[in-house]
């Protein structure tokens, strides 16, 4: 019973086919019992067994509620032999107030079980779902190229209510449905054993349509919950991308392309309903022919003399009465099935091992202000199979500005998103303080950078939170002086309420400039010993942009400062320069050595500027 071989089965995703080895998994062939019953017993030891005594209370009324059923039918036979034949008219009154009872004692057992087993089956799906969110934010670059915002929304909260609501549907079924069919049973046995067993006879021909139509309804949950995932994809980039729909006439296309999905996605789902409806007409055919078969061989007896009228009713209540909770049963294997198809999902999402891993003890201490110096040595690096850094290696002194320079895709950012270790390496070394990055607290890490990146996030919160991103105890007066520093002073007063405005979406109500300031204020804010700028100031126009370089300026003033720029004019005064192309090193340098030595730097400067012209309007690209 150690689910823990399952789990290292899983392939670690976030390897660049992780979409189709996540796929690969649950593929349709794959209908494997053990697993299936891990799978069962890993969502019980991590989100149902803390919540047992609650489900055992919940389970007790839905007993007692089924069991009221049974109840109800043996109550048919003094109704009829007694009451009615008979005519006691003393048992009247117990017959009349034990039938009350039975339904007074449903109703109460009713008003228990319900809301607490919605509850319940909330707070299971509430953990799923935080659990979900908690883990995925660990996973790395490569994971979230291949599973897209769309498609992890839709799992985080589509295959956890499906997997909750299908939840709240199957326990009732097996407490209440299986205690009645149970109770029910012992009532036609009790009543008459030779016609019991002369319906169930019949049973058996249930087993094999039942079986194969539970595989249709698992190929089928898994098809439908792949292309819910699908749609919720495409629904995130039309809204995402939505201006470049309208701008390029986009509409019909993109309408046409979301209505074939979801067209897929109700033939699979009305291909499982066949499957769960087959399963209940199965079931009511055959109760139909043992119905039949018991009317024959029971009437007979009754036209003899043999039996009671009462015998005879209360036998095909309770028969009658079965047929509703057995077919409640036989629809949880297709239930089951539906569970098990999202289940499987969740499981592999939250077993995707994260590819960059908190370092085992003993750490790397942290370097101190001083010891910053940054290096890299021989750095292979591919985000699929394409490399993208080639053997590159380089160093930044402590204290200085460090420039990389070089075409578009020449490899720069990534060197950044290595230093942070939002990937790791395939090869080679980083290296801070001479220590190795991939050694050091991950955390710890990343707090020694401040980043202005390229496509810093915005998030939906007050610029005042957008600015602060979750730093405590800033006062007002250094806020304000970041924000006089990145120049966000200058459209403060333009937006309804100041700081307390909110950004939108992605920080949607700002410019592109404007956002870019916000991240510059951030970084001010933040304070750190190593400063990435990753074309810091690429969205402003020519007069802030020398305003706000200024401030940076100041800023890497005794940090260890990596630039990246395409205009050259504000990196002339790093200590070094670093020419990148294709991933390798170039050549590095002051401006001065490398204009003097008539390389590729060179040549670019002479691109930028023109021959000779120093005014530093050009622009790379
Ligand atoms: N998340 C990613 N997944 C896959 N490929 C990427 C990703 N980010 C960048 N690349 C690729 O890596 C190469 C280098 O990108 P980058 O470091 O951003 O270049 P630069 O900043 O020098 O313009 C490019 O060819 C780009 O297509
Ligand atoms: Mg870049």
């Amino acid at each position: 019973m150690t689910p823990e071989p399952q789990d290292k089965k899983t392939p670690p995703a976030g390897t660049p086919g992780a979409a189709s080895a996540l796929a690969a998994q649950t593929s349709p062939q794959d209908f494997n019992r053990a697993r299936d019953r891990r799978l069962a017993l890993w969502l019980w030891r991590t989100e149902v067994r803390p919540l047992a005594p609650l489900l055992f209370i919940g389970l007790f009324f839905l007993a007692v509620d089924g069991a009221m059923l049974g109840a109800f039918s043996l109550l048919i036979q003094p109704m009829f032999d007694d009451v009615l034949i008979a005519r006691q008219a003393e048992s009247l009154a117990w017959v009349a107030a034990a039938v009350a009872g039975v339904f007074l004692l449903r109703a109460f057992s009713l008003m228990i079980h319900k809301p607490l087993m919605t509850w319940l089956s909330e707070r299971i799906v509430a953990g799923l779902q935080n659990r979900l969110l908690a883990h995925l934010m660990r996973l790395d670059h490569a994971f979230f190229h291949a599973h897209p915002p769309g498609v992890l929304i839709d799992r985080v909260r589509g295959d956890t209510r499906i997997l909750g609501s299908t939840v709240l549907r199957l326990v009732p079924a097996i407490a209440r449905d299986l205690v009645s069919a149970l109770a029910l049973l012992g009532v036609t046995l009790y009543i008459d054993w030779r016609w019991t067993l002369t319906a169930l006879a019949v049973a058996p021909v249930l087993v094999l349509p039942l079986m194969a139509l539970q595989r249709l309804i698992r190929k089928m949950e898994r098809r439908s919950r792949l292309n819910s995932a699908d749609a919720s994809n495409r629904l995130d980039e039309v809204f995402h991308g939505i201006y470049t729909v309208q701008r390029n006439a986009l509409e019909s296309r993109e309408a046409a392309r979301f209505a074939d999905i979801v067209k897929r996605y109700i033939i699979a789902q009305v291909r499982a309903r066949v499957g769960k409806a087959g399963m209940a007409a199965m079931v009511d055919v055959v109760a139909a022919i043992a119905f039949v078969v018991v009317l024959f061989v029971g009437g007979r007896q009754i036209i003899a003399g043999e039996r009671t009228v009462g015998e005879f009713m209360a036998f095909f209540t309770a028969f009658a009465l079965m047929l509703q909770p057995i077919r409640a049963l036989s629809a949880l294997g297709g239930a089951w099935q539906t569970v098990l198809a999202c289940l499987e999902r969740v499981h592999a999402l939250l077993h995707t091992v994260p590819r960059i891993a908190q370092p085992t003890a003993p750490l790397a201490p942290l370097p101190t202000q001083g010891e910053t110096r940054i290096a890299f040595d021989k750095v292979e690096f591919a985000y699929d199979t394409e490399p993208v850094l080639r053997g590159f290696s380089f160093a930044a002194e402590p204290g200085q500005t460090t420039a990389l320079v070089g075409p578009s895709g020449a490899g720069k950012s990534t060197v950044f998103t290595l230093l942070a270790r939002l990937a790791d390496p395939q090869a080679g070394c980083i290296t801070i303080g001479r220590r190795d990055i991939a050694q050091m607290d991950l955390a710890g890490l990343r707090d020694m950078m401040s980043v202005v990146a390229q496509d810093s996030a915005l998030f939906d919160e007050t610029l005042r939170d957008n600015i602060l991103l979750g730093a405590v105890g800033i006062s007002e007066a250094r806020l304000h002086a970041a924000i006089e520093a990145a120049h966000v002073a200058e459209f403060l007063d333009k937006l309804p309420g100041g700081l307390e405005c909110r950004v939108g979406p992605r920080g949607s109500a700002l410019s592109g400039g404007q956002r870019q300031r916000v991240a510059i204020a951030r970084a001010i804010l933040r304070d750190r010993p190593i400063l990435l700028l990753d074309e810091a100031t690429s969205a402003l126009d020519a007069e802030s942009e020398a305003l706000v370089q200024e401030a940076l300026d100041r800023l890497s003033q005794g940090r260890t400062t990596l630039v990246i720029a395409h205009r050259l004019a504000t990196v002339r005064r790093a200590a070094k320069i670093v020419v990148m192309e294709r991933g390798r090193r170039l050549e590095e340098g002051t401006h001065a050595a490398l204009m003097a030595r008539g390389g590729a730097y060179a040549r670019l400067h002479a691109l930028q500027f023109g021959d000779g012209s120093d005014d530093g309007s050009g622009r790379g690209e």
